[in-house]
């Protein structure tokens, strides 16, 4: 098995490094910027909270339902974080609120994704601030969470029910994103369930998505009688056996959240094999396509996995030895892709758009959220910029 293993050397990025000084001052000016914008939204959403995607350039706002909405709420934390603004801080624990009413009356939970919903809106607000209720909120959620875990095919099934035919025993890249959750509840709690399903899943994530060359399977599902492997395909990618760019960077950064919790180094392995494979399939201005498959044609671009990737790249530099010889590369390659998102995806100020990064597709297939703002494109952008700017512990 090891020997069809395909390892791909990390390319230069082309061109002269970007001036550190330079850069500095790029991002300072992003960050006042997008907190005026972000300023500007609080206002605009009020109690609401933007869709998954903005439709011709803005966001329908919504109740807190589907799988995105706390990423303004991560949005807000962030803000708060980075200017000490009290009304940033006093809407996302409105928030918080919201999210105790929505786990307690189990309103549009049938979703893995509920690791994204409560780790950026309860366990941000437990951690910045000790809320008690956002603690036993995002616990409740770890809990309704951990039903989704098949124990014979030890995986969290992503969508739908769980006897769904459909879906029954489907494991999608993104679910590393979601892990952090369980991890946190077992932190919290003594209780080892959590955090034992999140590392049987990102087992099962690793041999089975990850195909012999670093690519990754957007999906896969598993057989929940037996156990045994099934087959891999896409949901949002370009084709079954292309490589969807937010999958990979859902990759390159979820498995390192399991390296931070677990400590075993093998996640860091993965993460560096997913982002040599991610980074040397850029365009030039090195905002990756919406699929990695379609570099080299004028496919759109996907600025949210850009901002997924720059974040993942900031974090497996941190955890990797001063003696690796690709370490400063990634970094290289971090500020980057941060420099072509400020310069040619962040929205100006009179744009006619109320999102952040401009330029994401959510799902081409389906005509959804196709070249336009999307909210976790949004959140990753300002956490990117919160990780070049201070020191920064992580919500996940
Ligand atoms: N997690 C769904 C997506 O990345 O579109």
């Amino acid at each position: 098995m090891l020997s069809k293993i395909v390892e791909e050397t990390l390319r230069d990025y082309p061109g002269a490094p970007v001036d550190a000084q330079v850069f500095k001052d790029e991002i300072a000016s992003a960050r006042s910027h997008t907190l005026e914008l972000i300023r500007r939204h609080l206002t605009e959403f009020g109690e609401y909270f933007p869709a998954e995607t903005c439709v011709q350039g803005y966001y329908p706002l919504t109740d807190n339902v589907e799988w995105t909405t706390s990423f303004w709420t991560g949005q807000l934390w962030l803000a708060w974080e980075m200017s000490g603004d009290e009304p940033f801080r006093a809407l996302a624990e409105r928030h918080v609120r919201s999210f105790g009413l929505r786990i307690a009356g189990r309103s549009d939970t049938n979703t893995h994704d509920l690791g994204f919903l409560y780790t950026l809106s309860c366990v941000a607000s437990w951690r910045l601030t000790g809320n008690r209720d956002a603690r036993a909120f995002a616990l409740l959620a770890a809990e309704v969470l951990l039903e989704r875990f098949h124990h014979k095919a030890q995986i969290i099934q992503a969508w739908g029910d769980l006897r769904d035919p459909e879906q029954a025993g489907r494991m999608i890249i993104d679910c590393n994103m979601n892990l952090p959750l369980l991890y946190w509840a077992t932190e919290q709690t003594g209780d080892r369930r959590f955090a034992d399903a999140a590392q049987a899943h990102v087992r099962q994530a690793a041999k089975y998505l990850i195909r012999e060359d670093a690519s990754t399977f957007h999906t896969y599902y598993m057989d929940i009688d037996t156990g045994a492997p099934r087959y891999g395909n896409t949901q949002q990618g370009y084709a079954d056996d292309s490589c969807w760019s937010r999958g990979q960077a859902w990759g390159i950064y979820g498995f390192l959240l399991s390296f931070i919790y677990t400590g075993d180094r093998q996640m860091v392995a993965l993460s560096k094999r997913l982002a040599n494979y991610f980074l040397n399939r850029l365009p030039e201005d090195a905002v990756c396509h919406w699929d990695l498959a379609l570099v080299g044609t004028d496919a759109l671009r996907d600025s949210s996995s850009a901002a997924i990737a720059v974040c993942g790249l900031l974090e497996l530099v941190k955890h990797l030895p001063v003696t690796d010889p690709d370490r400063e590369r990634y970094q290289q390659w971090a500020m980057r892709i941060m420099s072509s998102l400020n310069k040619h995806y962040l929205a100006g100020k009179n744009e006619a758009t109320n999102g952040l990064l401009k330029h994401s597709v959510y799902h081409l297939a389906s005509n959804k959220g196709v070249d336009e703002c999307c909210s976790w494109g949004d959140y990753f952008y300002v956490e990117a910029l919160m990780r070049f700017s201070q020191s920064w512990k992580l919500y996940w």
